[in-house]
């Protein structure tokens, strides 16, 4: 069989890979919760907005409901873990904060969601519609702030996300990003930027 024969496997959330990412969402008296979502993405670049696909019967999907804001926490590798953890345990049930002694700090921009302090990356997140898909609602939101781990920030400020660890998600496992291969427009790049930035 040649390499690239082709054989139909169905049709499925086949995407991969996505962002695995922790959303954090408060109610208005202050409960907070934590989500674990992959059906995330970036959707447009100005302004910033991003959608989450929540099920309605996830107490986040309530709480998103009732505020309007979420938080977006990027996942790394200690968090992995808790990240998995946040994902087959409801609020509903129990406190996914205390069980993963995680800490609340305030989300940049937004009155009731709080972020996820050990999460490098927080960016919080105001919807603006939503759309019910049939599983899932869509919410398309504005990212209304962004805080970032210092140790993330070199001397002129700007962000090496490579340093931060982050994870993604594909067929149902989660994996460590690794190899850089490339970057945006490395294949058309002059020889001195590829050295510099590939060391190649
Ligand atoms: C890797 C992973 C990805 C998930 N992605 C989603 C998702 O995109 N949307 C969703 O509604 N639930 C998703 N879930 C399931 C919820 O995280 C899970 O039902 C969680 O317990 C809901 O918590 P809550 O009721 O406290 O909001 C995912 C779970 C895992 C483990």
């Amino acid at each position: 069989m040649a390499k690239h024969d082709k054989t139909d496997i169905g049709i499925s959330t086949l995407l991969n890979p996505v962002p695995v990412v922790m959303i954090s969402s408060s109610n208005k008296a202050g409960d907070s919760d934590i989500c674990t979502v992959a059906w995330a993405g970036t959707v447009n670049s100005e302004p910033p907005m991003v959608s989450i696909s929540l099920r309605k019967s996830r107490l986040t999907h309530d709480y998103v409901e009732e505020t309007g804001e979420f938080v977006i926490n990027l996942v790394n590798k200690s968090l992995a873990k808790p990240c998995d953890y946040c994902g087959v345990k409801s609020g509903r049930e129990t406190d996914k904060f205390s069980d993963c002694g995680l800490t609340k700090c305030p989300a940049s921009g937004l009155e009731y969601a709080v972020a996820v302090k050990e999460s490098p990356v927080n960016i919080s997140c105001k919807v603006v519609s939503k759309t019910e898909l049939g599983s899932h609602d869509m919410y398309v939101a504005k990212i209304t702030g962004i805080t970032a781990d210092s140790y993330l920030l070199d001397e002129n400020n700007k962000l090496c996300l490579d340093k931060a660890k982050l994870v993604a998600y594909s067929h149902g496992e989660y994996y460590l990003l690794g190899e850089k291969i490339g970057f945006f427009g490395y294949s058309v790049a002059a020889e001195d930027v590829l050295k510099r930035r590939l060391g190649k």
